[in-house]
């Protein structure tokens, strides 16, 4: 099926690449991100493949549907970026890849609290420069400290797993809790209960009503002085100016964020030349002990295969007139 590809990049056109010859789909790669001005970039493709930065809103889903698209494969799991609600109106079946190895963004999450407790970003430099001294770099033992989760899916429940095996007590919050991590001893309390026991507080649940801002001024207020705060699962979840109130008044000790609510100005594109006009993100990165990585948690060999696959596995389930396993249900 002719299927064209927004947000492009070499490593896509590498991974699909690799996975279609199973499949024989013809594919498009263009680099733009999809949006009103580039939806007439489609010419006759009924397919079209798009990422987390990608806009659906309503006006391009119109655009899209005129030209004749009826298939929009999301190569990622979270699906906020769509107006689902529109996408039912016109008639449009919208796949995503729920389950690509979550153990990519899980064992991200592990280097981000490794490397914000242990200073690695900052020691890096340091020696490189000859400095081998040790000040400013004291860490503590995570063994014996309590983590937070917030969403044990497919994600959260790997994390949750991993620091209790680092010797943490592991406490969680979803409303749907996983009966694996419920079997190994994780125990599941309200929110409040969660953010004021916490000294590592690991986010991963996805952008939903209810999850916008959740970390505002008033959940910091419950939380422990100094608590290490990670966000590898949508910018939203944040308040990012309580958030840099919280690290100006050291009420967050480490910030870990692959994610950001203003991304999709920034992330994926090399602006190392650019004068960044986000003022909001460049103050993060002023803060010694905030670690920002660009939405690279899913980035891994095994990872982009899984999505590949998936994604073009629904292509052809649609193309002979299957509903794909993994369609969004719009009820
Ligand atoms: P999932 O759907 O398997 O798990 C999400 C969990 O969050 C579910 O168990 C759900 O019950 C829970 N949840 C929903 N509302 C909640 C709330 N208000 N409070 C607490 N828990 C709540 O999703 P998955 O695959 O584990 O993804 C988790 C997050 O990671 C999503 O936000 C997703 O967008 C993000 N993600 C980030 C990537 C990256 O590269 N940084 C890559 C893939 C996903």
């Amino acid at each position: 099926m002719k299927t064209l590809f927004f947000s492009a990049r070499p490593y896509d056109e590498r991974s699909f690449a690799a996975v279609n010859g199973r499949f024989g789909h013809e594919l498009r790669f263009v680099g733009p991100r999809l949006s009103v001005a580039t939806a007439d970039l489609v010419r006759d493709e009924r397919a079209i493949c798009v990422f987390v930065n990608d806009a659906l809103d309503k006006p391009v889903l119109t655009r899209l549907s005129a030209t004749g698209v009826r298939l929009i494969a999301l190569r990622c799991a979270g699906y906020d970026n769509v107006d689902v609600a529109a996408a039912a109106e016109l008639g449009l079946t919208v796949v995503r890849v729920p389950a690509y190895s979550p153990h990519a963004v899980a064992e991200h999450t592990l280097c981000l609290i490794l490397a914000l407790n242990r200073k690695i970003h900052r020691a890096y430099s340091r020696v490189r420069d000859g400095n081998f001294a040790l000040d400013g770099l004291l860490g503590f033992d995570l063994a014996g400290r309590t983590a937070g989760v917030v969403g044990t899916g497919n994600i959260g429940s790997i994390v949750a797993r991993i620091l209790q095996a680092f010797g943490m007590q592991v406490l969680a919050h979803d409303p749907v809790p996983d009966a694996e991590c419920r079997r190994v001893g994780i125990r599941y309390v309200d929110r409040a209960e969660l953010f004021a026991a916490a000294d590592v507080l690991s986010l991963h649940c996805p952008a939903t009503r209810d999850t916008y801002n959740m970390i505002d001024a008033a959940a910091l207020s419950q939380m422990k002085d100094n608590v290490m705060l990670i966000n590898t699962s949508r910018g939203a979840v944040l308040d990012t100016g309580a958030i840099i109130r919280a690290l100006k008044d050291k009420k967050i000790g480490y910030l870990g964020m692959d994610v950001y609510e203003e991304e999709s100005e920034l992330f994926f594109e090399d602006m190392s030349g650019e004068i960044i006009q986000d003022d909001v993100f460049e103050r993060l990165l002023t803060f010694p002990n905030v670690l920002v990585t660009a939405h690279q948690g899913f980035f891994t060999a095994d990872a982009l295969a899984d999505i590949a696959g998936t994604t073009l596995q629904s292509i052809t389930d649609f193309e002979q007139g299957k509903q794909p396993v993994h369609a969004l249900s719009f009820e």
